[in-house]
């Protein structure tokens, strides 16, 4: 699962305590596991390596460019979102060939970048789109490599914020006007439409939600070849599960089982975009107890990390495990409140942001906590420092990165500078 361990009553990432990791960079903290990230990517690609499929990690769930070096080093491609992604993703060394690019509302100047830059796929979410994307591929004088997102009315029983799969959210286009689509621009001298993109949600835990909903883009395929209209892509998305509690979430070769032998005889480029599965068991964030506080109706713990640094509990009401860094002999990584345990107090684990819904935790069983304690907030690798902000003027965590025994920081703390970076050299 990951190369977080307890070891003598300590948590170690690969072969470093991480209490030395909190003492040297301070905290809060994300700390991550070069190891576990390569392990996921390469899980992931052995278990659908009869597809030979073009992994393109999915950047919005960490895009540290040093983190997405690794990946491109390993031969990961990349799913960006907006230009800044793609820039990201290129200064990592991406090849653009390997990129392909998502999202509703793809501004003119970011489909210029991603043309001009050689972006291997633009999926392409409505008419709309479509029809603005041939207007700059004609004025950068190429022929847009394009696949159309459909929408396969796929219920993927995820969070409402991160669902995707119907005709009730925002993403993607109904068959019918996909099939018209790839037939009004069939032969256009500028867009190439080649294929179709799924992505139901995240995280899915139910591989069969896959299966159902590429059967129906695979149906379309069948209907527009036999239309004289055959495309050669087909890109199944990301959301493939990371374990939050224990080891609640199917393995990539579950996903693969159910997903495989759909498309083996299929003759088609298969995309996947995995963010979460690759990344979020390879992240912690380290945090530390700064006070604590009985109010009569509740005992709360605040820490040092907040909504800021981590917002899927107060977002989503996203479970994370959360156990102390020092944890004396218990080692109960696979712990879950179901299984009762001596001497824990029950607390909500809080920031120290200006709001109600800044928790990380709620009706916690924990060891008793005090004021210096290190805690660790784990699967915080995906989607954590990436959707972290300076809300109530809080400098972003520094990034440390574990590989081969040594820890290299990644990202710097923010200084209180930082935060007026953009604003105070303006004569305003
Ligand atoms: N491809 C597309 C088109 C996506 O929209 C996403 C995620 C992915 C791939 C990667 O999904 P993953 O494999 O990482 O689950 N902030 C939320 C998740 C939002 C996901 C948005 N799209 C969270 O913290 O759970």
């Amino acid at each position: 699962m990951d190369l977080f361990e307890y070891h003598d009553g300590h948590l170690w990432c690969e072969a470093v305590p991480v209490r030395d990791l909190a003492a040297r960079y301070g905290t809060p903290l994300y700390v991550y596991s070069a190891g576990t990230l390569a392990a996921h990517y390469h899980r992931m690609q052995q278990a659908f390596a009869e597809l030979q499929p073009l992994i393109c990690y999915s950047v919005k769930c960490c895009s540290n460019v040093h983190i997405l070096r690794r990946l491109a080093a390993l031969g990961s491609g990349f799913d960006v979102v907006s230009g800044g992604e793609l820039y990201r993703a290129l200064r990592a060394g991406a090849d653009p060939a390997h990129v392909v690019f998502a999202g509703v509302g793809k501004t003119a100047r970011e489909m210029r970048e991603a043309l001009e830059a050689g972006v291997g796929l633009l999926n392409v979410e409505s008419a709309s789109e479509l029809e603005a994307l041939a207007a700059v591929a004609a004025e950068v004088g190429v022929r847009a490599e394009a696949a159309l997102r459909v929408i396969p009315e796929v219920d993927a029983r995820t969070h409402a914020y991160t669902t995707t799969g119907t005709r009730a959210n925002k993403f993607g286009l109904p068959f019918e006007q996909a099939a018209e689509l790839v037939r009004a621009f069939a032969g256009s001298p500028h867009v190439h439409i080649r294929g179709l993109h799924l992505h139901i949600g995240s995280p899915v835990y139910d591989p069969q939600a896959y299966a159902v909903s590429i059967g129906r883009a695979l149906e379309l395929l069948d209907r527009l070849a036999d239309a004289g209209l055959a495309l050669d892509t087909l890109d199944i998305g990301g959301g493939y599960g990371a374990h939050y509690k224990g080891h609640e979430s199917p393995a990539a070769t579950d996903y693969a089982a159910a997903i495989v032998p759909l498309l083996r005889d299929r003759n088609l480029r298969v995309i996947l975009e995995p963010g979460r599965s690759i990344a979020a068991n390879a992240g912690v964030l380290v945090t530390r107890v700064l006070h604590t506080k009985e109010t009569g109706c509740r005992r709360f713990v605040i820490v040092d990390a907040a909504m800021t640094e981590l917002i899927r509990p107060a977002l989503y009401s996203a479970y994370h495990f959360i156990w102390p860094v020092e944890a004396g002999e218990r080692v109960p990584r696979d712990w879950t409140p179901a299984q009762p345990l001596d001497g824990l107090v029950t607390v909500d684990l809080v920031g120290p942001v200006c709001e109600s819904g800044d928790f990380l935790a709620q009706d916690r069983p924990l060891p008793p906590l005090r004021p210096g304690d290190l805690v660790a907030v784990f699967t915080a690798g995906a989607y954590g420092m990436a959707m972290a902000s300076q809300y109530n003027s809080r400098p972003r965590p520094a990034e440390v990165l574990v590989e081969q025994g040594a820890a290299r920081l990644i990202r710097r703390r923010e200084t209180y500078a930082d935060l007026l970076r953009a604003e105070d050299d303006l004569d305003a």
